[in-house]
């Protein structure tokens, strides 16, 4: 299958999936968003597919976020319904039956380190970055992300990093236990091979055992994701998430007011 805004490889029976979207630091448009929900959809059906590895294009961002110019003008609904599709792809990462790993090869901020932590593992590039900048735009997370860093680095972590909109560096990431292993940029695909080579040595119905079993520790807090869409949408109503987006794209520092 092709696809507009992803790469994708099949070899040894690892499909990588590449984020095309250099020029835009590998943003996600809500036709990326679409297309790694079908690439992870036609993965589950692919007997040939034994494990993924999903990476950005590039040397600098693994993804640097949702795409930021497709918020302008949305509306309360249109915001909360942007959220739910954002969190129902990377719900279908998760729920994957087949091992899925982050390759984070820089920049995963927003909903970049939301997909990252929708996958099973995490291998960080020294020079990757985290974090959930979204309040910078008058905005909170929608792809999961109040949810899932909590499940990472906990309440007290997750709610600085979400506040401040402070990025972290990949050891410090390592530190916090958000990330399986940083190692150096041209090692990255390699330090995942050498992952999956371990599990697929391992019967891959327990694979699917361990990952529907872990997933199902954190099932009991499932209104958290949907109190996240309710929030993520009525901050399209506000002035400062106008000022927020419209400070990004002109390039400027935005100025909030509160309303
Ligand atoms: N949405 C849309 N476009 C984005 C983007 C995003 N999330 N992140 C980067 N881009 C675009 C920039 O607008 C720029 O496009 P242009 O060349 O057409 O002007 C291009 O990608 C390169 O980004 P630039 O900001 O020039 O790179 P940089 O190295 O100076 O800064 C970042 C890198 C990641 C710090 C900066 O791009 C950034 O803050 N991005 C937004 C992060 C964010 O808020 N993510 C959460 C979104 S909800």
């Amino acid at each position: 299958m092709t696809y507009e805004n992803l790469l994708t490889a099949t070899d040894n029976g690892v499909l990588t999936i590449t984020i095309n979207r250099p020029d835009k630091l590998n943003a996600l448009n809500k036709k990326t968003v679409s297309e790694i929900s079908e690439a992870i959809k036609a993965a589950k059906d692919n007997a040939d597919v034994k494990a993924i590895i999903i990476t950005g294009s590039g040397p600098k961002s693994f993804v640097a976020g949702a795409d930021i110019a497709e918020f302008v003008g949305l509306s309360v609904e249109q915001g909360k319904a942007l959220a739910k599709m954002g969190q129902d792809a990377f719900r279908s990462i998760e729920t994957c039956p087949k091992p899925v790993i982050a390759a984070v090869n820089g920049f995963a901020l927003g909903g970049g380190c939301e997909l990252s932590m929708a996958c099973h593992l995490r291998v960080a590039s020294e020079n990757a970055k985290f974090g959930q900048p979204e309040v910078n735009l008058g905005l909170i997370a929608g792809y999961g992300g109040t949810q899932r860093l909590i499940q990472y680095i906990g309440k007290t972590k997750a709610a600085e990093l979400h506040m401040t909109a402070d990025m972290i560096n990949a050891e410090q990431a390592l530190t916090l236990g958000l990330v399986n292993y940083v190692v150096p940029a041209d090692q990255l695909i390699a330090k995942c091979l050498e992952i999956i080579e371990k599990i697929k040595s391992k019967s891959p119905k327990a694979i699917t055992g361990v990952i529907n079993s872990v997933n199902a520790y954190f099932e009991n807090g499932m209104d958290g994701f949907n109190a996240e869409i309710e929030e993520f949408g009525k901050c399209f109503a506000t002035e400062d998430f106008k000022e927020g987006t419209s400070a990004f794209l002109e390039k400027r520092k935005a100025n909030f007011t509160g309303k």
